[in-house]
C-alpha cells in the first residue's frame, strides 16, 4: 500500500529564530537552508520578510540558493507585508506566501482591536492579494486553538474561497491538549466547506511540553502538514520538534499506517548539531533523538540487555538518524579527498576558498590532536560561517596566566580592515582576552554567559566555547571552536560582537513580528 505523505514545513528560520539566541545571519540562514533541503523538508519558512531588511534579504537569499523546496515568506494581512513577502520570494523556483491573523476574542479585543467582521474582510483581502502574486497561498488562524470553533469555520472558509490552498491550525500558546485538538482538527474538515481540496496544517508550541503529542494527534485526524523546527526551538518552550515527529511516524508505522514523510532520517543528527553550533543553543543530554544520551544505555542491565539484543532497549538505531560513524576517524594523514568524501558524508557543502580553508583548518588540528571525529568537522564549518561584513576579525593572541599573579593577554583584532593590538590584565585568562577585545572593539554589550563545551571526548578534544552578550535589549550567541579554549574563546566573543553589530545594522530594535 502506497504510504499517504505528511508534508513537513520547516520553520527553524523563522519561528525558531525569534528564540532568544536563536537569530542568524543572512550566511547562516544559507547554510541551515541547505541542510534542510537534504534533509528533505518539504516546505522552508525561511523568514519574515517585513520585519527588516535583514529578514527581507534572508528570505530572497534562501530562494534563490534552494531550488528543490518550496521557499515561504511570512506576512501579516497588511498590503505591504504581503507585496514585501512577493518580493522577497520573486526569484523562487516554489513560493509561498504565508499570510496571518489572530482570529481569538482574546486576541481581537486585546491586540488588533478588531471585530470578528473586520478580520474576515482581512482574511478574503490578504488571500487574494497573495494569490496574485504566487499560486501557493497558506492561511493561519493565529490562537486557533482559543478560538471560537464556528467563527474559525467562517475565516477557514473565507480563506479557501478567496484561494488559500494550505489551512494551518496554530496552537500558538501550546495550550491545547492532543484530544481537543484531534477533535478541532476533524471538526474543521467536516464543516469547511471545500476542505477535501486542502491540506491542514498544524503549528504547536510546547507551554505544556505537549507540542509533538498534540501533532501527532492532529495527524489522526486528517491533518497533512506539520510545521515544526529542528531541536524544536521556537518562542518560548519552542515549537514542535521536526526530530520527534518524523521519528514518532518512522518509529511507529503500526500506529500510524501508510502515513509517512519524506524526510531522509539519516540527516537528522548533521542538521541538529549544525543548527546546535551555528547558534550556540545546544540541545539538553536527555533530548529525545539528538540529545547526547539519547542512545547512551548507562545501567548495566539495560546495557547487558542491549549488548545481548539492541532490541531489548533500542526501539530506533542511532544509524538510522546519522549519529553511526562517530567513531570512524580521521586523522593527520588524511588527504584532501577522504576529507571531501567524510564532508559529503556529512552532506556539508563546502566548496572553492571554503574548502581549502577548512582543509587547512582540519590538517592543523589534525596535527594537535590524535584523531577528528565528525563533531569535529562540523564544528570546523560551523565556526568559518562567518558573514562576509563582519565588522570585526580577530587575529594574533598571546596569553600569560598561572597561579603567580594576574593573568594577562595581548590581543590583535582588525576592525573594519585595520589592525590594532592591545595588552591587558584580568582575574583570569578568559577575562583578559575579553577585556582586551573589548576595549579594542569599544563595545557597550554585557557579557551575560560563557560556555564551555568539549567537542568530542579525549583530552586533545576541540574545544566549542559559547557566548551570549546583550546591548539595549538584543541578545546574541556566539561561538567558536578550536583545539585551545582560549582562541575558541576569544573567536566566540568575536563572533557574538559581529553578530550584534550586524543586527545593530540590519534590525530594528522594535520589530513589527507583533507574534
Ligand atoms: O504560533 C503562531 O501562531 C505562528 C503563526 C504565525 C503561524 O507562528
Ligand atoms: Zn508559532
Amino acid at each position: 500500500m502506497s504510504s499517504e505523505l505528511i508534508r513537513i514545513f520547516d520553520t527553524t528560520l523563522r519561528d525558531g529564530e525569534q528564540s532568544p539566541g536563536c537569530s542568524m545571519n543572512q550566511q547562516e540562514k544559507i547554510v541551515i537552508a541547505r541542510q534542510l533541503s537534504r534533509l528533505g523538508v518539504d516546505v522552508i519558512e525561511a523568514g519574515f520578510p517585513i520585519a527588516s531588511e535583514g529578514d527581507f534579504q534572508a528570505v530572497e537569499a534562501v530562494a534563490k540558493e534552494v531550488r528543490d523546496v518550496i521557499v515561504c515568506g511570512l506576512a501579516r494581512t497588511g498590503a505591504e507585508d504581503i507585496a514585501r513577502a512577493g518580493q522577497a520570494l520573486e526569484h523562487a523556483a516554489s513560493p509561498r506566501i504565508h499570510t496571518f491573523i489572530a482570529t481569538s476574542d482574546i486576541h481581537l479585543q486585546h491586540k488588533l482591536r478588531m471585530s470578528r467582521e473586520q478580520v474576515l474582510a482581512e482574511v478574503d483581502r490578504s488571500v487574494r492579494q497573495a494569490k496574485s502574486l504566487v499560486d501557493d497561498v497558506e492561511f493561519s488562524a493565529e490562537d486557533a486553538t482559543r478560538s471560537d470553533p464556528d467563527y474559525l469555520v467562517q475565516v477557514f472558509t473565507a480563506a479557501v474561497e478567496a484561494g488559500a490552498s494550505t489551512l494551518n491550525v496554530p496552537d500558538t500558546v501550546g495550550y491545547t491538549t492532543p484530544d481537543e485538538y484531534a477533535r478541532l482538527i476533524t471538526d474543521l474538515r467536516a464543516r469547511v466547506p471545500g476542505s477535501e481540496n486542502v491540506i491542514y496544517s498544524v503549528h504547536c508550541h510546547n507551554d505544556l511540553g505537549l507540542a509533538v503529542a498534540n501533532s501527532l494527534a492532529a495527524i489522526g485526524a486528517g491533518a497533512r502538514q506539520v510545521e515544526c523546527t529542528v531541536n524544536g526551538i521556537g518562542e518560548r518552550a519552542g515549537n514542535t520538534s521536526l526530530e520527534e515527529v518524523v521519528m514518532a511516524i518512522r518509529t511507529r508505522q503500526d500506529q500510524f499506517a501508510s502515513i509517512d514523510t519524506e524526510i531522509n532520517t539519516r540527516e537528522i543528527y548533521t542538521s541538529s548539531r549544525l543548527l546546535s553550533s551555528i547558534t550556540g543553543v545546544m540541545v539538553q543530554p536527555n533530548k529525545a533523538i539528538v540529545g547526547d544520551n539519547a542512545f547512551a544505555h548507562e545501567a548495566g542491565i539495560h546495557q547487558d540487555g542491549v549488548l545481548k539484543a539492541a532490541i531489548t532497549y533500542e526501539i530506533m538505531t542511532p544509524e538510522s538518524i546519522g549519529r553511526a560513524s562517530n567513531d570512524l576517524v580521521l586523522g593527520k594523514h588524511s588527504g584532501r579527498h577522504a576529507f571531501r568524501e567524510r564532508l559529503d558524508e556529512l552532506g556539508l557543502q563546502v566548496e572553492g576558498e571554503e574548502f581549502e580553508k577548512a582543509f587547512l583548518r582540519f590538517k592543523s588540528l589534525a596535527d594537535a590532536k590524535k584523531t577528528i571525529f565528525n563533531e569535529d568537522i562540523e564544528a570546523i564549518v560551523a565556526d568559518m560561517v562567518e558573514a562576509e561584513d563582519d565588522r570585526f576579525e580577530l587575529g594574533e593572541l598571546s596569553i600569560t596566566c598561572g597561579t603567580f599573579g594576574k593573568s594577562s593577554a595581548t590581543v590583535e583584532l582588525k576592525l573594519d580592515g585595520t589592525s590594532s593590538k592591545c595588552t591587558t590584565l584580568g582575574v583570569g585568562p578568559v577575562d583578559a582576552i575579553f577585556k582586551g577585545i573589548s576595549q579594542l572593539t569599544e563595545t557597550k554589550s554585557v557579557l551575560e554567559k560563557y560556555q564551555v563545551h568539549a567537542v568530542t571526548a579525549g583530552l586533545d578534544a576541540l574545544g566549542e566555547v559559547s557566548v551570549t552578550v546583550s546591548e539595549d535589549g538584543r541578545r546574541v550567541i556566539g561561538r567558536g571552536a578550536h583545539e585551545d579554549v582560549l582562541v575558541a574563546s576569544g573567536k566566540a566573543y568575536v563572533h557574538a560582537l559581529n553578530k550584534l553589530e550586524w543586527h545593530k545594522r540590519r534590525r530594528p530594535l522594535t520589530s513589527p513580528r507583533g507574534i
